[in-house]
């Protein structure tokens, strides 16, 4: 079976209703990544942070995968698919995807601000403050903040660099370690971008835009791979 690497951003989830971070009315224009998305922010101000994600949290309960993270899911009937998305949403999981590697962590689940391994489900949208680990300190949001380390990004790489196909979806290409992994993909490895603002990676050479929404044009490209394998 041909491996499939898709690498996803907040794009493929805007059609089911959930904000993206640098478009205009993105996450990032209403919230400072200072105040919400640093280990520096949750030392200064826990609640500011906890609402943040507490909202994001909720919102992920009130929305569902659309035609794009379904797409991606059929693709597993005929390859070896494998997602690498920067999102903490779980609609790829929830869509039926298998093999989904969050580089960024996942909005439904807690950890530990003492031991890191201490990972939990949420029992629903709200983390608050006094919310304990088993070890009696402070949970946090599982997600991964500006200047923290991004401790899944070896095995993205790794994934990368095994695609027969790469495909990128939603992302502006703007954060860093992620944005590097189309620099792992073979030069004989076909590249499809699928975002309605695409532009050519600089350095790729065996590139295929689709410029429109992931909705559409998901499904066309996963038409096209199937009938072609
Ligand atoms: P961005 O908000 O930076 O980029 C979203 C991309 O999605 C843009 O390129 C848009 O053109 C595109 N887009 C918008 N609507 C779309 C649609 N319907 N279909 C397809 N594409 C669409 O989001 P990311 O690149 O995902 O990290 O941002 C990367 C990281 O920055 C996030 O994981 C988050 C953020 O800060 C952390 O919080 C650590």
């Amino acid at each position: 079976m041909k491996r499939i690497v898709v690498l996803t951003g907040a794009g493929i989830s805007a059609e089911s209703g959930l904000r993206t971070f640098r478009d205009s009315n993105g996450l990032w224009e209403e919230h400072r990544i200072e105040d919400v998305a640093t280990y520096q922010a949750w030392q200064r101000n826990q609640q500011l942070v906890l609402d943040f994600y507490n909202q994001r949290r909720k919102q992920l309960y009130e929305v569902n995968p659309n035609a794009g993270h379904m797409a991606l899911a059929e693709l597993e009937k005929k390859y070896d698919v494998h997602i690498i998305t920067q999102n903490v949403d779980d609609l790829h999981e929830r869509a039926g995807s298998s093999n989904v590697l969050h580089l960024h962590g996942e909005l439904k689940k807690v950890r530990s601000t003492l031991d890191e391994n201490l990972v939990y489900e949420l029992d629903g949208w709200e983390l608050r403050k006094g919310d304990l680990c088993e070890k009696g300190s402070q949970l946090r949001p599982h997600i991964v903040w500006f200047g923290e380390a991004v401790p899944m990004i070896e095995p993205a790489i790794a994934l990368s660099a095994e695609a027969d196909i790469f495909i990128v979806i939603g992302t502006s290409l703007n954060v860093y370690p992620a944005a590097s992994l189309v620099y792992y993909v073979r030069n004989s490895t076909p590249v499809y971008l699928i975002d309605p603002n695409a532009e050519m990676i600089q350095g790729l050479k065996n590139i295929t835009i689709f410029r429109e929404p992931a909705g559409t044009g998901v499904p066309k490209l996963v038409n096209q791979l199937m009938k072609s394998n």
